[in-house]
């Protein structure tokens, strides 16, 4: 067996038998006091529950903007209802292509199937667990319509280089930054470098009113087809026009409660993004001194890790090759709970359903349909789904003594690995 061993002989595995590292839950999410309470009362006593008569979305757009640093900040209902927006806003249309990452959540993907594009996936970057931007030249082709790189678990993606290429082959970026409140590059906030950046504030996000979304953009031709797109069609211009329309679009609007409880959670963003940052940077200190534990390398340009997800690898040859599900269990049993984290998504049933479909067939080539499996194949991504290990937002949230119990655990389990195989 490979590995560091702890100062003092480690107790046996919880699993096998052995006392827990940790017995105390991490700290529990979502966070709120009566500040949540007052602002969610104040728009039922308005009765004022719908955007076009409130003024709680107006003012957490307003708010938003502001913490970004963004020019205009368009709130939808949720984070897929900003990306399926920015796709619309944008002109991609049944027929072209849109280039997205293999390892994110499925919403990335869903969104480009609904409007019938073609997601054309780019391998993932195994170091970093994003989309490798050196790969996405290969993937362009005249159909390229847009690309939605993510800014997974809160690191951005290589922004310098993605934008550089999406600049020279004039494709506009859709930052799908759902995970990735308060993230930045190079001192500017993700979502305000792209054509569009997309948020979700659902339940388990950073910031979070059970479900919501919003769109960032400096341009304002983009926000007023992103506004009328949210409000079934209906532009900024027609505001006081009766049942007249610019364009045909969707319900996709935030309602008031949503934006009250966004400001009011506002105001804890920023002390929880640093006890995140700091807790990851400790946390990487001690995971990065133990062999087998690979932590997500950040690119030069990340100047703040939103650390939605704090995301390694586990190579289980320095486990005496204990399969990681016995390791995630093991871990589970010391009381500290971890995940397996995403299945590559450009192999999964429902895309080839959907490339089945009638509306699919009609649309492309057969040759289109038939060549895209091969090329989309991701193989760094199949390595990275069977080796990644995550810890959720709210782990790191905790105190540095927990973040020491996850290394002890750690270090438990690869010294009493051998064993751990054979039970
Ligand atoms: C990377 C990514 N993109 C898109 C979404 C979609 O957001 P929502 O669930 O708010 O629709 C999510 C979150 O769930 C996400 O993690």
């Amino acid at each position: 067996m490979g590995g560091a061993r702890a100062a003092s002989t480690p107790d046996k595995p919880a699993i096998l038998g052995g006392s827990k590292v940790r017995t105390a839950p991490f700290p529990s999410w979502p966070v709120f006091d009566q500040t949540e309470e007052r602002a969610l009362i104040e728009v039922l006593r308005s009765g004022h529950w719908f955007r076009g008569t409130g003024q709680a979305v107006k003012n957490f757009e307003a708010a938003y903007a502001q913490l970004t640093g963004a020019k205009f900040c368009q709130a939808t209902a949720n984070g897929t209802a900003a990306l399926y927006t920015s796709l619309n806003a944008l002109g991609v249309e049944p027929g072209d292509e849109v280039l997205v990452p293999p390892y994110t959540f499925i919403a990335t993907v869903n969104v480009v199937l609904r409007q019938h594009a073609l997601p054309i996936f780019v391998d993932s970057d195994i170091e970093t667990s994003q989309m490798d931007a050196r790969k996405i030249e290969a993937a362009i082709t005249p159909r390229t319509k847009a690309m939605i790189p993510v800014h997974l678990g809160g690191s951005p993606c290589d922004l310098d280089a993605i934008l550089a290429i999406a600049n020279k082959h004039k494709i506009p970026v859709i930052e799908d930054a759902c995970q990735a409140h308060l993230a930045e590059w190079r001192g500017r906030k993700v979502g305000t470098w792209g054509a569009t950046g997309c948020f979700s504030f659902q339940a388990s996000k950073n910031l979070n009113s059970g479900e919501g979304g919003a769109i960032l953009t400096a341009d304002e031709a983009i926000r007023d087809r992103c506004y009328a797109f949210q409000n079934s069609g209906s532009g900024l211009k027609y505001i006081g026009a009766t049942f007249t329309y610019a364009q045909s679009g969707a319900n996709l609007r935030m309602t008031e409660f949503q934006g009250a409880l966004l400001q009011a959670q506002m105001k804890r963003i920023e002390k929880q993004a640093q006890t995140r940052t700091d807790n990851a940077r400790y946390l990487t200190s001690m995971l990065k001194e133990i062999p087998g534990i690979v932590p997500a390398r950040m690119y030069d340009g990340c100047t703040r890790n939103a650390y939605h997800l704090f995301m390694l690898r586990y190579h289980k040859e320095h486990f005496a090759g204990l399969p990681r599900e016995k390791f995630l269990k093991a871990l589970d049993a010391e009381g500290i709970p971890a995940s397996s984290g995403y299945a590559p998504l450009n192999t999964q049933s429902f895309i080839g359903d959907s490339l089945n479909s009638r509306g699919y067939r009609a649309l492309y080539p057969k040759q289109a349909l038939d060549q895209w499996r091969e090329r989309t194949a991701c193989p760094v991504n199949d390595r990275l789904c069977a080796e990644a290990v995550w810890f959720g937002q709210n782990v790191t949230l905790g105190t540095r003594a927990d973040m020491e119990q996850i290394a002890e655990a750690i270090r438990k389990i690869q010294y009493h690995a051998a064993e751990l195989v054979k039970a």
